[in-house]
């Protein structure tokens, strides 16, 4: 799951995805999150998105900003971003068509071929941040359902 700042979306992504997983029972699913940028390496999720995850019984407190990292290609069969920027800025450090074709827009998986972005929530109030998360949540149950699928 990767996003801007690695603090407000993709931690968000990243945690509705795995509660999913856990209640699902799938335990062999790596997910993780991460940041185009290098503003918050090493920082907890902003506020915000921790107290909206928590409203939703996810806890997404433990996890510290990171930058995504080329390495990531080889690490993940799967990359979701959340925006038309974050896709451009990932594909630019794709190495082959292989590693570009892992890489997605996460709303796709609603809408086939639409270039829709999950907004970025940090320049604006809290209900900003309810808006990702109902995305997030319907998006996710998407990705876990096409993991079962594939797992089946
Ligand atoms: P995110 O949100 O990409 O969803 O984590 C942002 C976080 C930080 C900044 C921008 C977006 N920033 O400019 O620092």
């Amino acid at each position: 799951m990767v996003c801007l700042g690695n603090i407000c979306r993709s931690p968000l992504a990243e945690g509705i995805l795995k509660n999913k997983l856990e209640l699902a029972g799938i335990r062999n699913v790596l997910v993780d999150s991460a940041g185009t940028s290098d503003y918050h390496i090493g920082e907890t999720p902003d506020k915000r998105s921790i107290a909206n995850a928590h409203r939703h019984q996810v806890d997404i407190s433990k996890h510290r900003g990171r930058q995504f990292l080329a390495g990531d290609f080889s690490a993940f069969d799967r990359i979701y971003v959340m925006d038309v920027s974050n896709y451009e800025n990932v594909i630019a450090l794709a190495r082959t068509e292989e590693e570009k074709n892992k890489v997605e827009l996460i709303l796709n998986v609603l809408n086939d071929d639409k270039l829709i972005s999950v907004p970025d929530p940090y320049f604006g109030g809290e209900e900003g941040f309810e808006e990702v998360f109902q995305l997030l949540d319907k998006a996710c149950d998407k990705v876990l359902k096409k993991i079962q699928l594939a797992n089946s």
